[in-house]
């Protein structure tokens, strides 16, 4: 261990993962352990706040523990402890963010705040080592897609956003409606592989004087008009070619638009970030488009796409570094916003 090195231990509650980390310099990760509930929550077809809250109290004690353990550390080998506070659901939140200003009073370690989407963003960082800002990051999750300028560390401009549904709600309600269940994008990703992506026409909706933004409510209902016309006329629906027809119209437009803004930005790095990224088309289709274009691709294995820590120590390391330091009257903030403190 050299002298100068940071490690950070980091937490992540705010959805249905229980997540605790430990990364060194803002790159290496010494454990990542996720705890996830998704099991749980499959049981009422999408993730129920409460059940989420409670089942963070029951599990974050352990995860810690384990976090430390793998790692080969203690928490007075701690240069800092980093949390997720927003954005997400706040009774989730809270019980990172309570958790961490615990530890952090009773190991007297520097507590570093860290917003959700600049996690998904950092988790980049991981097993790119020579990444660097700026670039343009493409962030698809359940709850957000945005299209971001990350201008230096922590620094960034938000480019387009989604008018209505993120593209993984739009995964999981397109799953549903073909009855394959909570949570719908790893399960589209995987029969979509069996049905013809042409099989079915679904439009990809533009909006006008803002060619970076998204809109997936239109394709939702879609699929919807087409499965109950399908059911009226007597007409057999192969959820194959549903799943596969509807995957291509969200990669289609996610490709689209993130190339759009490489070039027009002027930039030659491209990163993806979110649970959606983790969708094998979309990363295929998405590394075709930057060679074609001569832009560097950038994606994280998909471990590290879905809600995890080790992205949040990478984000918080980076934080940390700049001097953030966050209060003990740290709180949890549902609907922070990217680029707010
Ligand atoms: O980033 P994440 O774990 O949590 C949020 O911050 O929202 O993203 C979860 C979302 C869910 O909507 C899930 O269906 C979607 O990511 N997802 C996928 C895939 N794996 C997860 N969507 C498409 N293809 C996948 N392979
Ligand atoms: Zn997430």
């Amino acid at each position: 261990m050299n002298e100068k090195d940071t490690l950070i231990l980091a937490i992540e509650s705010s959805c249905d993962e229980t997540a605790a980390s430990v990364v060194k310099n803002g790159r290496e990760v010494l454990s990542n352990i996720i705890s996830s509930q998704i099991e749980l929550h499959k049981l009422y077809g999408g993730v129920v706040p409460e059940i989420a809250s409670r089942k963070h109290i029951e599990k974050i004690n352990q995860v810690i523990e384990e976090a430390l353990a793998v790692s080969g550390k203690t928490l007075s080998d701690m240069d800092a402890i980093a949390v997720t506070y927003g954005p997400g659901l706040v009774g989730a939140l809270l019980v990172g963010v309570a958790e961490a200003k615990a530890i952090s009073y009773a190991a007297n370690l520097p507590l570093v705040g860290v917003h959700h989407i600049e996690g998904h963003i950092s988790a980049n960082y991981i097993e790119n080592k020579d990444l660097e800002p700026p670039f343009i990051c493409l962030v698809v999750s359940g709850g957000h897609t945005h299209l971001v300028r990350v201008k230096d560390y922590g620094e960034y401009e938000i480019l387009g956003r989604t008018r209505d549904d993120a593209a993984g709600e739009a995964f999981d309600k397109v799953a549903r409606a073909i009855g394959l269940g909570y949570p719908g994008g790893p399960k589209i990703d995987k029969l979509a592989k069996e049905g013809n992506a042409g099989a079915i026409h679904f439009p990809k909706a533009k909006i006008e004087d803002a060619p970076y933004d998204f809109s997936f409510s239109g394709l939702k209902s879609a699929v919807l008009n087409y499965l109950n016309g399908c059911k009226m006329k007597g007409e057999e629906i192969v959820e194959a070619d549903v799943a596969a027809s509807f995957q291509k119209a969200v990669v289609d437009v996610l490709v689209e638009h993130a190339i759009l803004a490489v070039k027009e930005s002027g930039m030659d790095k491209l990163a993806i970030a979110g649970g959606v990224a983790s969708n094998g088309s979309l990363r295929k289709a998405m590394e075709e488009a930057c060679a074609e274009n001569h832009i560097k691709f950038y994606r994280p294995s998909p471990i590290f796409c879905t809600d995890n820590a080790a992205m949040i120590g990478a984000a918080g390391y980076y934080e940390y570094k700049k001097g953030v330091r966050s209060g003990l009257d740290l709180n949890a903030v549902p609907n922070l916003k990217l680029g707010e403190r």
